[in-house]
């Protein structure tokens, strides 16, 4: 069984999935650490980003195991690596490329032929699990999505005016929204959540239940 959570960045998608997951005994598949994984270790060996045909190639060679929290590259632990500014500015030029979201799309496949997962990205209901059993659309408005952004990095020691967040997340739902393959929009049979005015505890609850008329 699969149930897909797809949505902007900042609503919250990777922690709710995981704890969803968690509550339904199932695995948790959190794809943008794929997307993040290949960014990283393209930049790692001086790649051009723009070079198609060797991004594709180091899609199709790289072995990503993510486990629990952790992220593996080739056998390097990336965890932390994946998820500096750097990266995070540098991921469209990788998830642009359709030949590698081909190549993702099919290591996601084959991941979740196993075992019952909660996967969590921006193309999962629309385009890499058409036939899951539930899909939720999570969502929150984009202030609200800054503003739990902004508390989050506060909490890491970072102060960021909220203008400068809304204008670097405006830009990546921008470029998520817009991209010819794999761009994020709701799956027609999705269920659409908006987590405005929600803590993480309630929105994890709501879709339990959610999922639970599907099961
Ligand atoms: O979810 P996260 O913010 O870590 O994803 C990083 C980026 O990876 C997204 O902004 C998006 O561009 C890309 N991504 C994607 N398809 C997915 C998951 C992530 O294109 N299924």
């Amino acid at each position: 069984m699969v149930i897909t959570i797809d949505g902007p960045a900042g609503a919250g998608k990777s922690s709710v999935a995981r704890k969803l997951a968690q509550r339904l005994g199932f695995h948790f598949l959190d794809t943008g650490a794929m997307y993040r994984t290949v960014t990283h270790v393209a930049m790692q060996q001086g790649l051009d980003l723009q070079d198609v045909t060797a991004v594709e190639s180091l899609a199709a060679a790289l072995e990503i195991r993510l486990e629990h929290d952790r992220v593996w590259a080739n056998g390097c632990d990336v965890s932390i690596s994946i998820r500096t500014p750097e990266v995070t500015r540098n991921i469209r030029h990788v998830a642009d490329i359709a030949s590698v979201r081909q190549i993702l799309n099919r290591k996601q496949r084959t991941l979740v032929v196993r075992n019952d997962y909660v996967t969590e990205g921006r193309d999962q209901g629309t385009e890499v699990f058409p036939d899951a059993i539930c899909k939720i659309f999570l969502t929150a408005s984009p202030e609200e999505r800054a503003r739990r952004r902004q508390r989050q990095l506060l909490a890491n020691g970072q102060a960021i005016a909220i203008e400068q967040l809304l204008e670097e997340q405006n830009l990546r739902d921008d470029q998520d929204q817009n991209r010819d393959v794999g761009r994020l929009f709701a799956a027609e049979d999705a269920i659409t959540v908006s987590t405005d005015g929600m803590d993480e505890s309630q929105v994890v609850a709501h879709l339990e239940s959610l999922v639970r008329t599907k099961l």
